[in-house]
């Protein structure tokens, strides 16, 4: 039986789907909220993770030990590395991969996490095919598909941008995805990331972010919800 896992970051990112569940029953551990239910009928959990990776990465643990999810998907805002998103599109993971993890003085290239076989995670291809066509019935047109660069950092400086985007060749920059990603995989659990642009990640985030970051976390919210509903009746 299908049990989806949905982690976000915050409370603006999840709480549209925690007011939707039914046959809710909640549990805290390590500060989270677990809200354990079913969504449009498909079983879930839907947790507030908190900002980072380690936040991230203790999520993930929890969902796969204690609730024994089958799927995962990190729903939230980030913000846009390519000049072809613009806030408030959309962006599913081909892949997740850090962009401030470097072992290079070692060798490693940047994101590279030694003595582990890939530096890109590989986001489940069934679970981008249906974040995709969930896009497509919520927000059709307003969708790009690639990597995901993740780290312990708030993006608004072009120059730090730019390294960023030639180290990854990212789409969009977040805070958790990678975490999620490398706790699911070492888990054996398949995984996707849906994220909205709330701000371009430079110099204009600062003003940006406050004012899009709700808007852009609904929307995200709204796809989340739409591919749990395929999900459903796969
Ligand atoms: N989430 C939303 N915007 C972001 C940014 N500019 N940097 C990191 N995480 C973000």
């Amino acid at each position: 039986m299908v049990k989806l896992g949905i982690i976000g970051a915050m409370a603006i990112e999840v709480e549209s789907l925690k007011a939707q569940m039914k046959d809710l029953q909640t549990a805290t551990q390590t500060g989270m909220e677990f809200y354990e239910g079913t969504l449009d009928g498909l079983s879930c959990v839907v947790v507030e993770c908190g900002v980072g990776k380690v936040n991230a990465a203790l999520c993930v643990q929890i969902l796969c030990d204690r609730y024994q999810v089958t799927h995962i998907v990190n729903t939230g805002v980030a913000g846009s590395l390519s000049n072809a998103l613009d806030i408030g599109d959309l962006v599913i993971s081909k892949d997740v991969m850090y962009h401030d993890f470097d072992c290079s003085p070692m060798g490693y290239a940047i994101g590279q996490v030694p003595r582990l076989s890939v530096l890109r995670f590989p986001a489940d291809e069934t679970l981008q095919k249906l974040a995709l066509e969930a896009v497509q019935e919520v927000y059709p047109g307003h969708c790009s598909t690639g990597t995901v660069a993740s780290g312990d950092q708030f993006v608004s400086n072009p120059q730090v941008k730019e390294r960023i985007i030639s180290n990854t060749g990212a789409l969009c920059t977040e805070m958790e995805g990678a975490a999620i990603a490398h706790a699911a995989w070492r888990n054996g659990v398949p995984f996707v990331v849906i994220r909205a642009i709330s701000d371009k990640a430079d110099d204009s985030a600062q003003m940006d972010y406050p004012s899009f970051e709700v808007m852009a976390a609904d929307r995200c919210a709204a796809v989340t919800r739409a591919m749990g509903r395929r999900l459903c009746e796969m």
